[in-house]
């Protein structure tokens, strides 16, 4: 999940000093700095990528901005007319950035700790490229994705084919584990999610397999919920992420074979203290004797303390002292 950000305060003064969030993303010393910031303060057993699952649809043309407060902005994606005027051919050179700060944190981590390379899911992106902006329902993306099944399966044939070739150029850079995010997969009912969700991250990981079949994939299908088993038959994910919501004693029997990832509420660690130790103790227990990484369920709360994250790391490291 996302390790570095704004609950860091050397994340902020970084952020303050930059022109924009991208900025940040597309300049290899300042996304390398970043990426090292939690690493350096909480020594983990891996670091992610400082990017965006954004990055994708702006290389392709969508002139995605962040604005303060109020999250990404993209030129809306809805017509004909809006989709062919995207363009894959320039994707890897206009991500080269990506790549660089890529290299540049392989050499610079230390070689025990894996980096973790990572891209949005189709549909997400694509939910996000057809709102122009974040949303909690993405209704004019699922309402596109019914009314013009045609069009806006083009937009997920373009996400598909440009999310395989930006894993593998990070893959080639140096990412050691890749990661898809499908945020907002739990919007769909099951005949969509089945179409605009699982069969993308399918194809993806199939061609990931087929050119690197050793670097292991974890997806993410947030919010999948009962769908997540037949989800990880299709997909054959090597690493499955829980969110907050999936009851481990199911994930358990329903999810068989498959590391699983997860599931700490990111409300749990900023309570921090006992109750946030309770929660991570109740979660390893469930999963004892399977793959598993511990992780959160979603991403860090902008106003967690620091101090809780390494109180935690403290506690998950003293249970696995072989990792530690
Ligand atoms: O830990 C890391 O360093 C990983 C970097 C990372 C970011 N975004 C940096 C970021 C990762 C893995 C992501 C993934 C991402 N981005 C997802 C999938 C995971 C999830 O959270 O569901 C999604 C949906 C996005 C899109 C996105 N990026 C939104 C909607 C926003 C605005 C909301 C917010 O939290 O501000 C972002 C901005 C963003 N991406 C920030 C960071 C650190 C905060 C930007 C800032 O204000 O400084």
């Amino acid at each position: 999940m996302r390790q570095a950000g704004r609950y860091l305060p050397e994340y902020r003064a970084l952020r303050e000093a930059a022109a924009s969030f991208l900025e940040l993303c597309y300049t290899p010393e300042l996304a390398v700095e970043i990426a090292l910031q939690p690493v350096r303060r909480f020594g983990l057993d891996a670091a992610i990528l400082f990017s965006d699952i954004l990055v994708v649809p702006d290389a392709l043309g969508c002139g995605v901005r962040f604005e303060e407060g109020s999250g990404p902005r993209l030129a809306p994606v809805r017509t004909k007319p809006d989709l062919v005027r995207l363009r894959l051919a320039e994707l890897q050179e206009r991500l080269a950035p990506v790549y660089a700060a890529v290299r540049q944190l392989r050499e610079r981590l230390p070689e025990n700790t894996a980096l973790i390379g990572f891209a949005g899911a189709p549909w997400t992106v694509a939910a996000y490229m057809v709102e122009g902006e974040t949303s909690k329902e993405f209704a004019q993306a699922r309402t596109l994705a019914q009314r013009e099944p045609a069009l806006f399966g083009g937009l997920i044939e373009l996400l598909t084919e440009a999310t395989t070739a930006h894993l593998l150029a990070q893959i080639e850079a140096g990412a050691q584990v890749v990661q898809l995010f499908d945020s907002w997969a739990g919007v769909l009912p099951e005949p969509e999610f089945v179409r605009w969700c699982q069969q993308p991250a399918a194809r993806i990981v199939a061609a990931l397999k087929a050119a690197r079949p050793d670097v292991p994939v974890i997806a993410f299908p947030r919010g999948a919920g009962a769908l997540y088993p037949a989800y990880q038959a299709a997909v054959a994910a090597d690493g499955l992420g829980l969110d907050t919501g999936v009851p481990l004693d199911w994930a358990r029997h329903a999810l068989p074979g498959v590391c699983l990832q997860g599931n700490l509420d990111p409300v749990a660690l900023l309570v921090g203290g006992r109750t946030m130790l309770a929660e991570a103790e109740r979660i390893v227990a469930a999963l004892a004797g399977r793959h598993f990484v511990f992780n959160l369920g979603h991403g860090v709360l902008p106003e967690t303390d620091p101090a809780s994250v390494a109180a935690l790391i403290d506690f998950i490291k003293s249970l696995a002292p072989e990792r530690a």
